[in-house]
């Protein structure tokens, strides 16, 4: 029996929940590279949200042992890991969403587009994988240079026939979460009521936060400080980088970050009204075909591609200014699928 608490209505959640006639559909996640700096702590993360059933992992070394140790904990997903080649068409088939945090990460003195020789030729080939064995799956791309490697991935599926712009995303919401954090302190709001989006691309200047738009706004940040809290969001990366001296790059934060995009994209999938991140996807908001902005996440992966709003003169000269570096970066993983 039920007892109602006092004070509770007959339509607060749990109970919404209990005779709601619409069952939680079962969904599978996979992760591509489930035993790197991101991987783990991000399959760990991924194994706590409710809405996932079956959680494949999927690694070329070390897969075992954080699919064994993910697996004893009590959270709803199974939990099954795949080490060879292959193996890879079974950790991928009937996946709703594929996260590919595959590749190597920066050392300090390097830029992202220096992963590029090694990384474009693993997300192509994991691409193409999952042209074969999970084509209709949202795709999430970690890797980097995220500006070059998700059009790698668009051009793949393209070879292939099964391009879906709506299903792939490239996730930048690292630049959210860390321009929310930078933001809230200096401006000495509650860090957990802050937005800011964060648009352009995944590298250096291409990355730029429009805190012209954060909410809540302030009056306290000055010019200097608005272009202080932009630069350090665009070199957060780096700032990682140098502080692991050698030990990688970014893995916790990005976790975390790559957590909070896939829970967004289950969530738009699952039919949730009204879930918006920012990511970069195929775009006509510039005349670039691919650009990080503000997305509302559906059924079918992306909805609408949202514009970019009122921006500052500051914003406006970074987004000119933001625009060669990213075609060329695009345009670099776009030859790079079509020539191998
Ligand atoms: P890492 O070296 O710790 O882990 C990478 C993992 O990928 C390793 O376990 C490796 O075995 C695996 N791998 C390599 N080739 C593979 C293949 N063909 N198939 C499956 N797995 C493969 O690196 P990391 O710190 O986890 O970083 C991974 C990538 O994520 C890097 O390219 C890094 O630059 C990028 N990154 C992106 C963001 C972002 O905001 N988008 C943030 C941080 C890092
Ligand atoms: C990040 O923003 O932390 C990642 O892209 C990793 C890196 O190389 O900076």
């Amino acid at each position: 029996a039920i007892a109602l608490r006092r004070g509770a209505t007959p339509c607060s959640l749990p109970l919404r929940r209990l005779f709601s006639s619409e069952p939680i559909p079962d969904r599978k996640v996979a992760i591509l590279g489930a035993a790197g700096g991101i991987g783990q702590p991000l399959s760990l993360l991924i194994k706590l949200i409710p809405l996932v059933s079956h959680l494949s992992l999927y690694d070329i070394a070390g897969t075992p042992g954080v699919a064994a140790d993910v697996s004893h904990i009590n959270s709803k997903a199974e939990v099954t890991g795949y080490q060879s080649e292959e193996q890879l068409g079974q950790a991928l088939e009937g996946s709703d969403l594929v996260i590919i945090p595959a590749g190597v990460p920066r050392k300090p003195g390097m830029t992202r587009d220096d992963l590029f020789n090694i990384n474009a030729g693993i997300v192509k080939s994991l691409c193409t994988a999952i042209a074969k064995y999970c084509p209709k799956a949202l795709v999430n791309i970690i890797s980097n240079p995220v500006n070059s490697t998700v059009p790698i991935a668009a051009e793949v599926f393209k070879k292939a026939g099964t391009y879906d712009e709506k299903r792939l995303f490239g996730v930048t919401t690292l630049d959210v979460i860390r321009a929310k954090t930078f933001y809230a302190a200096k401006a000495k709001l509650p860090v957990h009521e802050v937005n800011v989006p964060v648009v352009g691309g995944h590298a250096g200047i291409t990355i730029l936060p429009l805190f012209s738009q954060a909410t809540p706004g302030t009056n306290s940040l000055s010019d200097e400080d608005v272009k202080a809290l932009t630069k350090r969001t665009q070199d957060g990366g780096t700032e990682v980088v140098e502080a692991k001296a050698g030990k990688g790059s970014a893995t916790l934060s990005m976790a975390y970050a790559g957590a909070v995009f896939a829970d967004a994209c289950l969530k738009g999938l699952n039919g949730v009204s009204d879930i918006v991140e920012c990511s970069f996807v195929q775009s006509n908001v510039t005349e670039l075909p691919f650009f990080a902005s503000k997305v509302r996440l559906g059924k079918n992966g992306v909805e609408e591609v949202l514009g970019l709003g009122s921006l500052s003169e500051f914003e406006k000269q970074g987004l000119e200014s933001l625009k060669g570096e990213l075609k060329a970066s695009i345009w670099k993983g776009m030859k790079f699928a079509h020539e191998n």
